[in-house]
C-alpha cells in the first residue's frame, strides 16, 4: 500500500488535546502520513519520513474536514422567488415546503441523484468531508423511500424526516398523517435510516406539536432510530424539552432557546442533546442570531451545520456558518471551528470523525492561510477545500 506525505503544514488542527496545544490541539510545522485513506503518522519538525507521494502545503493550514450534521440536499426545484419575497418583508412560514414536495415527487430518481451529487461535491470543494442528509420532501412512502435510498448513496448519516410537515393531501388531518409516519411509513423507511427527525414548531405551517413529536420519536426508537429535533426555529417552543425526554442526539436551529430550555438541557448532563446552530438560516430568513455564548457557558456541546435546503438556506458553506458564529453569535474562532468539525461528529455520535488522529480516517481540508483564524478573519473568501481520495492516493 503506498503512502502519501503531507508536509509544509504551518498549523495542523487535530482537535486532539493529547497531541497539540490549545483547545484545538494545534501542532505547528507539522506533517502527516496517509495510507489507504487512514492517517498513519503525525509529526513535526524538519525531519520528514519517507513516502511514495508528497503533497507540500507550503505554509498552509490543515484541519479536519467539516462534518455538516444537518442538510436537506435531496430535492428538486428551487424557491428563489420565495427568497426574494422574504427579502421584501414576507416572513418564513414553512409553507413553501409543499412546493419542494411537489417538485421532488415529480422528479425522476436519476434527476434527484444527479442534483444531490452536485450539492455534495460542491460541499466537498468547500471542505466538507461528511454530510448528514435528511428525507422530508417526499412525505409519502414511495417518495420518502426514494429520498432515503439516494441519501444512502452519499452518506451513512441518513435521517428519516417523514415528520417534516403535514403534506397537502392530509391538510386538516395532522393526526392521521402522524399515524402514517409512525406506522407504515416508519416500517418501510426505518431500515434505510440511522436517525429520525421532526420539525417541532408551533409557528410553522403544518409542523408538529410536542405530543406528535413524542409519537414520532418513540416510533423511531422502536426501530432503533435515534432522534434529532428541529426545535425553536421560529420562536420558543417545546422541541428542546421533548428532545431531552426522548433521548435525542441533537436539537437543531435552537434560535429561540429559553433559559428554561437551557436548564433542562443542562440537567440532562451527559445525555443532553448537542445544540446544533444553523446560523446561515438566521442570516437568510432575517431572524436574530442565537446567543451561543449562553449555551457554551452552560457547558453544553455545540455543533455548527449548514442546513442546506431550498427554503431557509440554499448554502452549504460551512466557512460561512463559522464566520457568522464568530461575528454574530459570540463564539471564538476556536469554538466555531471545533463545532463545525468535532461538534458535528458529536451530534452524529461519530467519535471517529472531526479530528486528525493516528488510525483515524484521512478526512482532511486545506485552509489557504497560515492559520485557522483566517476562516473568520477573511470572511467570505473561499479559503478551504477538502483533499480528495485521489490526491491522497497520489493518483490525482
Ligand atoms: O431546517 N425547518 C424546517 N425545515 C427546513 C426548511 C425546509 C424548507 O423550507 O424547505 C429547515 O430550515
Ligand atoms: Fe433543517
Amino acid at each position: 500500500m503506498s503512502a502519501t506525505l503531507i508536509c509544509g503544514i504551518s498549523q495542523l488542527v487535530t482537535n486532539d488535546l493529547t497531541m497539540g496545544t490549545g483547545r484545538l490541539g494545534v501542532i505547528p510545522d507539522a506533517h502527516v502520513v496517509v495510507s489507504d485513506g487512514v492517517i498513519q503518522e503525525i509529526g513535526r519538525g524538519a525531519r520528514l519520513p519517507a513516502a511514495d507521494y508528497r503533497i507540500d502545503l507550503r505554509g498552509r493550514c490543515l484541519i479536519p474536514g467539516f462534518v455538516d450534521s444537518h442538510t436537506h440536499v435531496v430535492f428538486a426545484g428551487e424557491r428563489s422567488s420565495e427568497f426574494a419575497a422574504r427579502m421584501c418583508g414576507q416572513p418564513y412560514t414553512g409553507g413553501g415546503i409543499q412546493k419542494t414536495v411537489a417538485a421532488t415527487r415529480s422528479a425522476s430518481t436519476e434527476e434527484l441523484r444527479r442534483h444531490t451529487a452536485l450539492l455534495v461535491e460542491e460541499a466537498r470543494c468547500q471542505g466538507t468531508t461528511t454530510v448528514e442528509i435528511k428525507s422530508g420532501y417526499g412525505l409519502d412512502i414511495e417518495n420518502e423511500l426514494r429520498m432515503l435510498q439516494i441519501a444512502h448513496e452519499f452518506t451513512p448519516e441518513v435521517t428519516f424526516l417523514g415528520a417534516h410537515v403535514v403534506p397537502s393531501e392530509y391538510a386538516g388531518r395532522a393526526d392521521d398523517y402522524v399515524d402514517l409516519v409512525c406506522g407504515e411509513m416508519m416500517d418501510h423507511c426505518a431500515p434505510l435510516a440511522k436517525w429520525v427527525d421532526v420539525f417541532c414548531e408551533p409557528r410553522a405551517d403544518g409542523a408538529f406539536d410536542a405530543d406528535q413529536t413524542r409519537c414520532v420519536l418513540a416510533a423511531g426508537s422502536k426501530h432503533g432510530l435515534i432522534g434529532r429535533v428541529h426545535a425553536a426555529q421560529l420562536g420558543p417552543g417545546p422541541g428542546a424539552r421533548v428532545a431531552v425526554e426522548c433521548g435525542a442526539a441533537s436539537i437543531d436551529h435552537a434560535t429561540y432557546l429559553t433559559d428554561d430550555d437551557i436548564d433542562v438541557l443542562q440537567a440532562a448532563g451527559e445525555k443532553s442533546p448537542v445544540v446544533t446552530f444553523l446560523p446561515i438560516v438566521e442570516y437568510a430568513t432575517r431572524h436574530p442570531f442565537p446567543d451561543a455564548r449562553r449555551v457554551l457557558d452552560a457547558g453544553l456541546t455545540v455543533a455548527l451545520a449548514s442546513d442546506c435546503n431550498p427554503g431557509t438556506c440554499f448554502s452549504n458553506s460551512m466557512s460561512l456558518a463559522i464566520s457568522l458564529a464568530v461575528h454574530q453569535m459570540g463564539m471564538s474562532p476556536e469554538e466555531a471551528l471545533w463545532a463545525a468539525t468535532a461538534g458535528g461528529a458529536a451530534a452524529l455520535h461519530r467519535s471517529d470523525l472531526g479530528r486528525i488522529v493516528r488510525g483515524g480516517p484521512a478526512d482532511l481540508a486545506v485552509v489557504d492561510a497560515p492559520n485557522h483564524l483566517y476562516l473568520s478573519y477573511r470572511t467570505g473568501v473561499p479559503l478551504v477545500r477538502a483533499l480528495s481520495p485521489a490526491e491522497l492516493a497520489g493518483t490525482h
